[in-house]
């Protein structure tokens, strides 16, 4: 059942080609497969065996011949010629039943795929994994007037279509797509002079949300010529979205596939962070035609090759089109709050896994977001130059293949001369590092030292020391920087930097650009901190140390019933109050730790959180805010103000995202006028939700929230918002009381993967009113993954990382937790999925 890397063996056959034939029908769609194999005279001898599930057999011929495999519930075994053979099945299968929404499944109407990782076992038997590439020819045969797969058209009549894909591919890229559909359509010129048609497939109703995704997509195909030399390779590029989706997107050759929340936007339904996610998704999935399907992946384990590198490859992109420095600071806040997060608790692992019982449960911010923070290392370890020279070398060299992260690191080491063995433990060793500082200062010498320590991790008690590119600068006394970023490669346990002849004791700006994923522990003073807020040149660290201060202030209120710290507060309103400074970088000096980190920091502090008291220092410190800028925030709102027709660009977007930041503080202190007249005179989705999030937040809510129902009652993904916004902006006492009521609306549509996320993340994401402490929060939302375990056990699974911070709350809370856990872990028939995440979390 469980699956390991140290296990990979090669597949016994090539497969030359592969044929597919589809007729359509809901309940009864035909696969028919022509497989052309060839024994790998470099594989092991094995016995054939093809993965194949839930699917009903029809018939099956070798080179003509009818046989009879040996079918089990993961596949089929038989005896097969010594030589290169012909593989021919036909099976049966119902895409209009399959609500795991993997396979081949149908969404309002519409035949749809998603195969990574394993689900094309679900469509026809195949040797289902990623180092076996073929050459596809798809026929689709149905009445649906819109019939795609992978590849280019090279043919279509009457109730058919076919398509061929001469690029060798593995299964799980494999596409199709089915139904009544038009499409935004346009075009782009490689830079080798190809013309590429691009459509962007929606339903009729939806074409008014394409225009923004299709200039994102030709955007990204621009950029990967210019920044990595990498052109597209077909005559078409087809993207589709679909309402009904376990992930955000998917990367198919040719035909990528999303989640409509991924693509679909227009300024009155789609919010600025909306806009931006759509840009950085089209994005990832357009580059992945070369990290990902050119360049595949040998086997599972090797995820993060693809992933992480494209996450990093598309947060190039975004720094690029945007604001680099804000884009780094929203990237580190997601990290810590999704990533840090697992690596601190019972679902901590590698970059890369070691074993697997559902490689779908690995889809994860360690896998994709530190996957690319390991990149971002190398690249600041090697340089601009030796990193793109290793790409150079990767692409040519791997293109056509399935690698390794040893592959990966080898091009690097080539280029280089570098010894890698030590930098590859951030694949290998799951954890957070800590970083823990101690400063000397004598006769003008400077000594910095550091000492890192990664806390043991299920499975790894005991860590070796990585090699961690600390960027520092040091600022003389009087605010001038005396060090320009410097990057220190730390690489012992313990180790010490000098830095001579210096005038004055200087002040360290550490992990500039946050050079590492680690936890800086240090016990820096308020008044350097202070400092730094007020000199630091890294926009990065100017910001942390804002962060800093701001966790120290709320940690003092929850822990001393402290008030709210001066010092601090006149420093950060010096910063809001220069005009010089991005309207963006200003609304994220305007953000405070989220409550879960604190409760993490309590928790590092050997402090048990008690979320009521985290939520109420929380409230505290905004209350304090409001009154004491009440002079200040009418003036920002000024600045924040947006005259010009709206663009979803990061000027506009930036000075929009301070005008909400100020709305919620204004209406602590106005009870939600400005809010109401905010929402009146909003002619964008970004302005209504931010002035109804603040309306239902100061209690005002009702009129408006049955205004906005009315008005958006047709469209999902706005109504999606609808849902959440009234659990996120609610009070703790009332979360479970308002999503329960929310699950009695008829609108709830549970089997809609977005529709149960946006009720239960929302959920899960309100820390007081989730960790409420009679367990309600907890009930409810086991309640819920218990019966969407039957239909769609990816969703749930992934869901179940609600619980993942149990362990670190008080015995009454823990035992209610567990208590849910446990009752989750007792449902007769519980997914594998499910099972494996269970099973992780109570270990
Ligand atoms: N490869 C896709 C992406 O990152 C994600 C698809 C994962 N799907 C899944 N069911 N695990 O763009
Ligand atoms: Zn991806």
């Amino acid at each position: 059942q469980t699956i390991y890397l140290r296990d990979y063996t090669p597949f016994g056959w090539t497969v030359e080609s592969v044929h597919l034939t589809f007729v359509l029908a809901p309940e009864a769609t035909r696969v028919r497969s022509r497989l052309r194999f060839v024994p790998d005279p470099k594989a092991p001898a094995q016995e054939f065996f093809l993965q194949g599930e839930d699917l009903t057999p029809i018939s099956f011929a070798i080179d003509g011949a009818p046989v009879t495999p040996e079918i089990t519930p993961e596949g089929l075994r038989a005896k097969v010629p010594d030589g290169p053979f012909t593989f021919e099945a036909e099976v049966e299968i119902a895409p209009l039943h399959n609500t795991a929404l993997e396979g081949l499944y149908m969404s309002r109407g519409m035949y749809c795929t998603q195969c990574e990782a394993e689900g094309f076992r679900k469509i026809t038997f195949y040797p289902d994994r990623p180092d076996v590439m073929s050459v596809f020819t798809v026929r689709i045969e149905g009445g649906e007037p819109v019939k795609l797969s992978n590849g280019n058209p090279v043919g279509a009549g009457e109730g058919w279509a076919e398509w061929h894909d001469p690029w060798p591919k593995p299964a799980y890229l494999f596409a199709l797509v089915a139904g009544d559909l038009v499409a935004q359509s346009d075009s782009f010129t490689t830079r080798s002079g190809r013309e590429v048609a691009l459509n962007l497939w929606v339903r009729e109703g939806d074409l008014h949300k394409c225009a923004f995704g299709m200039e994102a997509l030709k955007s990204s195909m621009d950029w990967d010529e210019r920044v990595y030399g990498r052109e597209y390779d077909l005559d078409v590029f087809n993207i589709v979205a679909v309402d009904d989706f376990n992930m955000g997107a998917m990367e198919n050759k040719g035909l990528n596939i999303f989640n409509s929340s991924a693509v679909l936007a227009s300024p009155e339904t789609a919010t600025d962070a909306n806009f931006e996610r759509i840009e950085g998704i089209i994005a990832h999935e357009y580059f992945h035609n070369w990290t990902g399907n050119r360049i595949t992946c040998r086997d599972w384990f090797q995820l993060c090759l693809k992933e992480g590198l494209t996450v990093f490859r598309d947060a190039q992109f975004t720094s690029d089109m945007r604001s680099a420095e804000v884009k780094r600071i929203v990237d580190v806040i997601d990290l810590r709050a999704r990533q840090f997060a697992e690596d601190q608790g019972p679902l901590a692992h590698p970059v890369r896994p070691e074993s697997f019982q559902e490689i779908n449960n690995f889809y994860t911010a360690t896998v994709y977001e530190k996957g690319a923070e390991v990149i971002g290392m190398l690249k600041l370890l090697v340089g601009d130059d030796a990193y793109s020279r290793a790409l150079d070398l990767y692409f040519a060299r791997h293109d056509g293949q399935a690698c390794t992260i040893e592959d990966w690191l080898r091009v690097f080491e080539e280029v280089t001369a570098r010894d890698l063995s030590q930098f590859k433990l951030w694949y290998a060793q799951a954890g957070t590092p800590r970083l823990a500082v101690a400063e000397d200062w004598q006769d003008g010498t400077y000594t910095l030292t550091l000492r890192q320590t990664t806390p043991p991790t299920p499975g790894q008690p005991d860590k070796a020391p990585l090699v961690i590119p600390v960027a520092l600068g040091l600022l003389s006394p009087d605010g001038h920087e005396v060090l320009p970023t410097t990057v220190l490669e730390l690489t012992e346990a313990e180790q010490s930097f000098v830095f001579p002849g210096l005038a004055a004791r200087p002040v360290p700006s550490l992990l500039r650009g946050f050079s590492a994923p680690v936890v800086l522990e240090r016990e820096s003073s308020r008044e350097e901190r202070v400092f730094l807020l007020a000199h630091d040149t890294d926009t990065f660290t100017r910001w942390e140390a804002n962060r800093d201060l701001a966790r120290a202030c709320l940690l003092a209120m929850v822990t001393d019933g402290a008030d709210p710290d001066a010092a601090w507060l006149d420093g950060l309103e010096t910063v809001l109050r220069d005009a010089s400074l991005d309207p963006a970088y200003r609304a994220l000096m305007l953000g405070v730790p989220t409550q879960s980190d604190l409760a993490q920091a309590l928790h590092d502090r050997g402090v048990t959180p008690d979320p009521e008291a985290i939520w109420a220092a929380t409230e505290r410190l905004r209350d304090a805010r409001a009154t004491r800028w009440a002079e200040l925030l009418p003036q920002l709102a000024d600045e924040a103000r947006v005259e010009a027709p709206y663009r979803p660009d990061a000027a506009q977007s930036g000075r929009r995202s301070l005008g909400s930041a100020v709305l919620a503080l204004t209406t602590r202190v106005d009870g939600g006028s400005a809010a109401e007249a905010q929402y009146d005179r909003a002619d964008n989705m970004t302005l209504q939700l931010s002035a109804l999030a603040c309306l239902v937040q100061a209690g005002r809510g009702a009129e408006a929230l049955a205004r906005f129902r009315a008005q958006w009652q047709d469209d999902r993904l706005v109504m999606d918002k609808w849902f959440g916004l009234q659990i996120a902006a609610s009070d703790p006492t009332e979360t479970v009381a308002v999503t329960e009521a929310l699950t009695r609306d008829p609108d709830f549509d549970w089997t809609n993967p977005n529709r149960f996320r946006a009720v239960f993340g929302a959920l899960a994401g309100h820390h007081a009113g989730f960790h409420r402490a009679d367990g309600a929060g907890y009930d409810l939302l086991a309640d819920w993954l218990i019966r969407l375990d039957d239909k769609n056990p990816q969703t749930t699974a992934r869901m179940c990382a609600a619980y993942q911070s149990w362990r670190r709350y008080d015995p009454d809370r823990q035992a209610k937790m567990r208590a849910a856990l446990d009752r989750i872990a007792a449902k007769p028939g519980l997914s594998r999925d499910v099972t494996e995440m269970v099973t992780r979390l109570i270990a």
